[in-house]
């Protein structure tokens, strides 16, 4: 919520990453993309926009990271042009500053969250009083993790991913440590389409059938009690087919196996970053800081983070 003392004149947007507790591809649609059933969750991994309203009509964006592009290929903009066309008011304008924490090519929804958080905080700047679910399906037309983003916490997606179902689950106490080769970056398109090629034939064809499997999703217990305690693995499909090719993923999954008290191990989305869950953030903590050098022997980036119950979150100040 942002504060009733606002300035109005800019907003700071803070985009949490998301990882997958778990990732099943389906089938293929009509339209080239996979059908999905997913479990996403945020964590505290997060980048901060900071939205400043403009006098003129331009969108501009600029970011503490050279690999990012700042043109109209950038989601950032691309959430601003389509936001502003849905009103059609083209005199608004805003100048855009991203603080980028969330590893790019990550599997963490790096560039999704970041629109995500564009659309919140520009429906708030620009005053448009757009609902959630208006901004959920304008998102989808961009990128298809970016309606999960924009209220987050842990839900079940499917279709593309952009049809969500919201689970009953406000708090969270497991703790995970993420981990990063920071040499490579995974092409999502290029993990689908190697998926396609040596899993395609198996795919499921009816809906009936997708059906059976997203019931099958919305009957397991979700809690954190039941991941810890019950689950034997994090299924995703897309590391079976991005593993055997990404050495950094086989070093980076084998290194958290080994981690004391780490249960569930597993790649997030289409790779390279991977994680292991531990019963509390404390206990990740502990862990990590005992681990900071054999992370840095094996060139990991590494992190200790906790889930999130909320996606894009507003301020006015940088904290
Ligand atoms: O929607 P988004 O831009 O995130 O998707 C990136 C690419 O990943 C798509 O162009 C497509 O190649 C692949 N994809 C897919 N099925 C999905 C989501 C993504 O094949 N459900």
């Amino acid at each position: 919520m942002v504060p009733s003392t606002a300035n109005k004149d800019f907003l700071i947007a803070e985009a949490h990453a998301k990882i997958n507790l778990h990732l099943e591809v389906l089938g293929i649609r009509s339209d080239g993309f996979h059908e999905l059933a997913m479990v996403m969750q945020s964590i505290n991994l997060s980048d901060k926009l900071k939205l400043i309203k403009s006098a003129d009509n331009n969108i501009t964006l600029k970011s503490n990271n050279k690999e990012i592009s700042n043109g109209k290929d950038n989601l950032i903009i691309k959430a601003a042009n389509l936001l502003r066309n849905e009103v059609g008011n083209t005199q608004l304008g805003v100048d855009i500053e991203l603080q980028k924490n969330i590893p790019i090519g990550a599997g963490l929804a790096g560039g999704s969250t970041d629109a995500a958080a564009t659309l919140v905080g520009l429906n708030k700047l620009w005053g448009l009083n757009l609902k959630t679910e208006e901004l959920e399906n304008l998102s989808k037309e961009i990128g298809s993790d970016i309606p999960f983003c924009i209220s987050g916490g842990r839900q079940i997606c499917f279709g593309r991913g952009e049809v969500l179902e919201k689970l009953k689950i406000d708090h969270f106490q497991l703790g995970l440590i993420l981990v990063k080769d920071p040499s490579i970056q995974v092409s999502t398109p290029v993990a689908y389409k190697t998926y396609k090629e040596k899993y395609g034939d198996s795919y499921l064809e009816h809906d009936r059938d997708f059906e059976i499997k997203r019931n099958s999703l919305r009957s397991n217990d979700w809690s954190d009690r039941a991941l810890f305690t019950n689950r034997k693995e994090i299924q995703n499909d897309l590391q079976k087919c991005v593993r055997p090719m990404t050495p950094e993923v086989e070093k980076s999954l084998n290194i958290l196996s080994r981690l004391p008290y780490s249960r569930l191990v597993s790649m997030s989305g289409s790779g390279p970053s991977c994680f292991a869950l531990f019963q509390s953030y404390d206990q990740a903590k502990k862990v990590f800081n005992e681990n900071v050098n054999e992370f840095k022997r094996a060139g990991l980036s590494a992190w200790v983070c906790s889930m999130m119950s909320n996606g894009v979150q507003l301020r006015n100040e940088f904290t």
